[in-house]
């Protein structure tokens, strides 16, 4: 760095989009990295331009969006935040961090760990849900997946944890909107994941668009400098979001791209994507006094050591790995297991599912998603390979075997379409079949970045398409693919059984033949809440109890309301008039093909004290008749504290095989430390008191038990 002039240094602190006068601008020192180009040969020959072109030799970062998977793509992050498995996603990202490793990348923008409690939000496809536990957990997976033992290991990137912070609590879901967010509700909620992220070692974050309290989080100090410098002792980079330093101006925080840039960096925005305000003005502000040597200097030793630790000084081109026959097999096996996992087994009337193979000599196959490999791919595909990719309807095909006959029909050309083609083939193909089964869902361009629904109901004409195939009178099974939850209430007492199988990735074809037909028991569970109707958004399970909590069979109909009904006879409590006030489908819900039954809860101790731990022990019994994996949940509530906590809040999770007949014991070990609360003003509080505990399949579970939390040596 002594060598350096104040223009190289600023050089560093840049990262540009492949345009004509990438080569001779990084052969300037005028780039530290560069995103979005995939090419070996171009990112080598940048490369070799940076290390002996440039006027210090210093190698680029080279940026990707690596969401879920590479070449080979996974369920959407929130598909694999459905399996509430930290080991299957670690090895998913893993495998995606090899893939485009061997590309050249070396540098991804993952995970992003937005908390997202409203399914409009297009993006919830890309985050790991409302809970803020089951977030830290597969946080820490992705981190180590992708940045694996050591950032210089073959097939290791950096990781980058987004976008920090409070994104996902953009208003009405509207993407890029501004968020409210309490200081309390931050530090519980929304911070959590990444401070998971920094203590897993993440080398970077990148800011969020959106504006927290008046401050957009591209220039928030109290965020960049207060909680992640000096609180969390962050050491590694930060970069903005896609000229988000620009975007300042257009929130109205500054004047102009000069001043946005001093907002910025003195904020603490080590690396500009995109956008040039860091190469147009910082040298002049550094000039003048408005942003200090020091602020450069920190900014630009960051991003050096990153290159250092990633090695590439040593070799910035990279390990060979060939993406070789062997390690696409087995990428795609991981795909296909996270696939399995991910899936939500939602509704299963009169245990329709599993399907006997044997029983089918003729199966419809009905709805415009059976045979949609791309879409089902789901967003931030950008390297996906569509030829991995096999659809719903080749996975049956192939697990059912040339003797069964499959009649598919799309009957709409879209999820959006809204004009049936060949509907009474389709009809009359379900009146015949042994069974029907119906794709249905939205397509991946209906969510991700900037796609947000205002409605999120089964688009297009798929409800008329159930309710014409549900006349019939013959049992329905529907899959659906989606990038969200959707609301599913016209459509769930019109069919008998609903596999949520959200976009599940290039092998998500294959997982949902092995799941209908019993292959393989379903093990997902949900990560995030499915509301009956959208008005009824935000709804969340770990959402504080209020005053007035709705008694469990508080139900009104808006229709038997009688008229001037006097204002206190339907009961004084938080629900609405026109829909029940509890979720379709509950957070932590999901079935399986067998029965799990929980039992004999036990707490290992009555009393614990500041820095110890108690045992949870339950007995899970599966009394059905199938081998299945149960995902048992602990839930606590702090029933009184400074501030109110939620009535209730995920603190354990354990998949679990279970034999038929069998029964395990599940242990949980709960810290105290995990009782902690942030109040405002007051930091983190663990407070003395009786803690309420309950352990089952989701996050209605009602075994419960008790413990108390006993004042330490200092109160
Ligand atoms: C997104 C980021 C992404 C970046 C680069 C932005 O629009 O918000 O999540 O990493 O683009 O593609």
């Amino acid at each position: 760095m002594a060598r350096m002039s104040l223009d190289d240094k600023i050089g560093q602190m840049a990262l540009a989009q492949p345009a004509e006068d990438l080569a001779d601008a990084i052969r300037q020192g005028s780039i530290g990295g560069v995103l979005n180009l995939v090419d070996r040969e171009a990112t080598n020959e940048l490369q070799r331009i940076a290390r002996e072109e440039s006027p210090h030799g210093i190698p680029l970062l080279l940026g990707r969006d690596v969401i879920h998977g590479f070449h080979t793509i996974l369920p959407i992050p929130l598909g694999q935040a459905a399996s509430w498995n930290p080991d299957l996603v670690r090895a998913g990202s893993r495998v995606a961090a090899e893939e485009a490793s061997a590309a050249g990348i070396n540098w991804t923008f993952a995970p992003m760990i937005d908390i997202a409690r409203d399914p409009r939000w297009g993006r919830i496809a890309e985050s790991p849900g409302e809970d803020v536990f089951l977030a830290c957990a597969l946080t820490r997976a992705m981190v180590e997946g992708l940045q694996g033992e050591s950032l210089s290991a073959p097939g290791s990137i950096a990781a980058c944890a987004k976008h920090f912070a409070g994104y996902g609590a953009s208003e009405s879901g509207r993407d890029y909107a501004t968020t409210h967010i309490p200081d309390n509700e931050l530090h519980n909620v929304y911070l959590p994941p990444f401070k998971a992220a920094v203590d897993a070692g993440v080398a970077s974050l990148m800011t969020s668009f959106s504006d927290l309290d008046g401050i957009p989080a591209t220039a928030h100090a109290g965020l960049l400098r207060d909680v992640l410098r000096e609180q969390w002792s962050f050491k590694g980079i930060v970069v903005s979001d896609w000229e988000s330093i620009p975007q300042l101006s257009i929130h109205g925080l500054t004047a102009d791209d000069r001043e946005s840039a001093i907002a910025a960096a003195n904020a603490g925005v080590d690396l500009e994507m995109a956008s040039d305000t860091y190469a147009r003005h910082l040298a002049e502000a550094v000039r003048s006094g408005e942003v200090s040597m020091a602020v450069i200097d920190d900014a630009v030793a960051r991003l050096l050591k990153l290159k250092f630790e990633l090695g590439l000084f040593e070799d910035p081109y990279g390990p060979a790995i060939e993406d070789a026959q062997a390690s696409r097999e087995r990428a795609l096996q991981i795909a296909h297991e996270a696939a399995l996992q991910s899936m939500v087994l939602l509704q299963n009337n009169n245990d329709l599912l599993p399907l006997d193979t044997n029983g089918i000599d003729k199966l419809a196959v009905i709805g415009p998603l059976a045979d949609q490999p791309y879409e089902q791919m789901g967003t931030w595909i950008f390297d996906g390979d569509p030829e991995r990719s096999v659809s719903a309807l080749d996975g049956l095909r192939a697990l059912l075997g040339p003797d069964s006959e499959i009649v598919h029909l799309p009957v709409l050309e879209t999820s959006r379409s809204r004009e049936f083609v060949d509907l009474e083939a389709a009809l009359e193909a379900a009146r015949t079949a042994d069974a029907t089964l119906l794709f249905l869902g939205e397509e991946s361009i209906l969510s991700g970045e900037a796609h947000s629904r205002a409605d999120i109901d089964l688009p297009g004409a798929q409800v008329e398409l159930v309710q014409r195939l549900r006349a019939i009178g013959k049992p329905l099974v529907a899959v659906i693919l989606a990038g969200r939850p959707l609301t599913l209430s016209n459509i769930v007492d019109e069919v008998d059984a609903i596999l949520y199988a959200w976009h599940p990735g290039c092998m998500g074809g294959p997982a949902i033949a092995d799941l209908l037909f019993g292959v393989e028991s379903p093990s997902g569970k949900l990560p995030v809440t499915v509301p009956r109707a959208v008005g009824q958004i935000p709804l969340y399970y770990n959402a504080r109890n209020t005053g007035k909590p709705p008694l469990p069979h508080t139900v009104v109909d808006i229709d038997d309301i009688p008229v001037r009904a006097p204002q206190t006879s339907l009961g004084m409590s938080a629900f609405h008039l026109d829909v029940a006030h509890t979720p379709l489908f509950a957070f932590g819900h999901g079935l399986s093909y067998t029965r799990f039954e929980y039992s004999n809860l036990e707490i290992n101790t009555p009393q614990v004290a500041p820095g110890g731990s108690v045992q949870i022990s339950v007995d899970l019994h599966n009394s059905g008749q199938r081998s299945a994996v149960e995902v048992a949940q602990l839930y606590v509530r702090d029933p009184v504290a400074s501030i109110t906590r939620p009535a209730r809040e995920l603190k354990g999770f354990k998949r679990v095989r279970v034999e038929p007949g069998q029964t395990v014991r599940v242990q949980f070990q709960l810290h105290t430390d995990d009782l902690k609360f942030w109040m405002r003003q007051h930091g983190w509080l663990l407070e003395p008191g009786r803690f309420q505990v309950w352990v089952g399949g989701n996050s209605e579970a009602d075994l419960a038990g008790e413990f108390e939390l006993i004042a330490g040596p200092n109160g």
